[in-house]
């Protein structure tokens, strides 16, 4: 973000006079890194905890904090118009007052007055004003009228409190900005299903057959699908929690076959399947009803292949939708991996080295080859979030071919 040609979105990132003031300077950085055009605004307050030095040095424009001592004679009114997207952090309980009482005495408030754009807040104080009933009425009445809460995160507060107040994560608060953001993107109005993580097959009630995959990979291209604006349903097996974004629901499963059952019901909707997941080739053909226990020996547990999901899913495609599968290798993993796409009939087969440094299972980066039917492209070693992107962007192209519209797919010919 953004794709060639288009203006980078412009976020008016509003600043309150909390504590975590300060951690407003990294959503600022990552903002911009993200190809974000930042408007800094800082209440009078703000200015007690962090300098507008810093806002101007990171935002992509001089940070402001003042009605009538700026530049501009209206500030709030050209701010709030050019705005693609507010966010506020961290928003106190003395800000969440003034917002939802539509007060405008200072820049950041009549600035919320005078858009029309989407409005993040992101509360931080101390649990005891949290918890306060005004504090959560104003938060309901603003929820009301559409506005989206990010946090408060349980953790470390100021002064040595512990508990349930502090500013959602930088990294949460950028990501969910950029799924607000990605509205406008080059998935909108699409429907993406993703499977993601390792299936577990049951052996008895407290032992499983499973792999080493961490899904990450699954939930990057989840992510940033969202960012290009698609709808994301993400089949997944992992158990931590996925942070709640704009126009993503999560579906949990273990086995292989409640992965399948849930991908068919998708693949119905879906404009693109992604199937990432790593799904076990072979399940106990028996789940023993009770634990095995030592005493009854060394058990002999015969093995059955699970459905092959992918083949179900292409068998059963709808005419225009991308199918993408994943191949995670060894040895001579383009060869091998092209013999898959041949196999399997996908449009898309992103092969995995994983005998490779820093790529595959539980790694936080990935070195993958994509293939087409008409060509490759190499990914160096990359963020699980660029790989993820290269292949989205084969997505895109591949839609907008079966659309008619111009962009083929980016793969360069064999
Ligand atoms: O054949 P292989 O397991 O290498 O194929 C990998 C691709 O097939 C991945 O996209 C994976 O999600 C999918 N797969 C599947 N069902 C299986 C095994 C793999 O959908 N039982």
């Amino acid at each position: 973000m953004p794709t060639a040609g288009t203006p980078a979105p412009r976020v008016v990132l509003g600043v309150s006079g909390g504590i975590g003031a300060y951690k407003a300077v990294e959503v600022c950085r990552r903002l911009v890194e993200a190809g974000v055009h930042v408007a800094p605004v800082l209440t009078p307050d703000a200015l007690r905890f962090v300098g507008k030095t810093t806002f101007s040095a990171l935002g992509s424009e001089p940070a402001q904090s003042s009605l009538f001592e700026e530049a501009s004679p209206i500030p709030h009114t050209k701010l709030g118009q050019s705005a693609d997207l507010v966010v506020v952090a961290p928003a106190t309980a003395d800000f969440l007052a003034r917002y939802a009482a539509g007060m405008g005495g200072e820049l950041l408030t009549a600035t919320l007055l005078a858009t029309r754009a989407p409005v993040l807040v992101c509360p931080a104080m101390h649990t005891e004003m949290w918890e306060h009933p005004s504090v959560q009425e104003n938060l309901d009445t603003l929820r009301r009228r559409g506005v989206s809460v990010v946090g408060p995160e349980e953790g470390a507060l100021a002064a040595g409190d512990v508990g349930v107040g502090r500013l959602a994560d930088p990294a949460t608060i950028v990501s969910v900005a950029l799924v607000m953001l990605g509205g406008r993107g080059d998935l909108q109005g699409r429907r993406v299903a993703i499977s993601a993580g390792g299936t577990r097959e049951p052996i008895d009630p407290v032992r499983h057959l499973s792999n080493r995959s961490s899904g990450k990979q699954g939930h990057a291209l989840a992510t940033a699908a969202l960012r290009r604006g698609a709808e994301v349903v993400l089949v997944t097996t992992v158990g931590r929690p996925v942070a709640a974004q704009p126009r993503l629901s999560v579906v949990r499963v273990d086995t292989a076959a409640e992965m399948e059952a849930a991908m068919a019901v998708e693949s119905d909707k879906a404009d693109v399947i992604v199937m990432a997941a790593a799904v076990a080739d072979f399940r106990p053909r028996q789940v023993a009803t009770h634990k095995l226990a030592k005493d009854d020996g060394v058990p002999e547990i015969v093995l059955e292949p699970t459905p092959d999901i992918l083949c179900g899913l292409v068998a059963r495609r709808r005419p225009g939708q991308v199918i993408v599968g994943f191949a995670a290798e060894t040895g001579d993993a383009v060869e091998r991996g092209r013999r898959k796409f041949d196999r399997k009939g996908v449009d898309l087969m992103v092969v995995n080295d994983v005998s490779a440094p820093g790529a595959g299972f539980d790694h936080d980066t990935n070195v993958v080859t994509i293939l087409t039917s008409g060509g490759t492209r190499e990914v160096p070693l990359s963020s699980k979030e660029v790989v993820a992107d290269a292949v989205l962007e084969q997505v895109v192209g591949l839609l907008a071919g079966r659309d008619g519209r111009a962009g083929a797919p980016r793969a360069e010919e064999d």
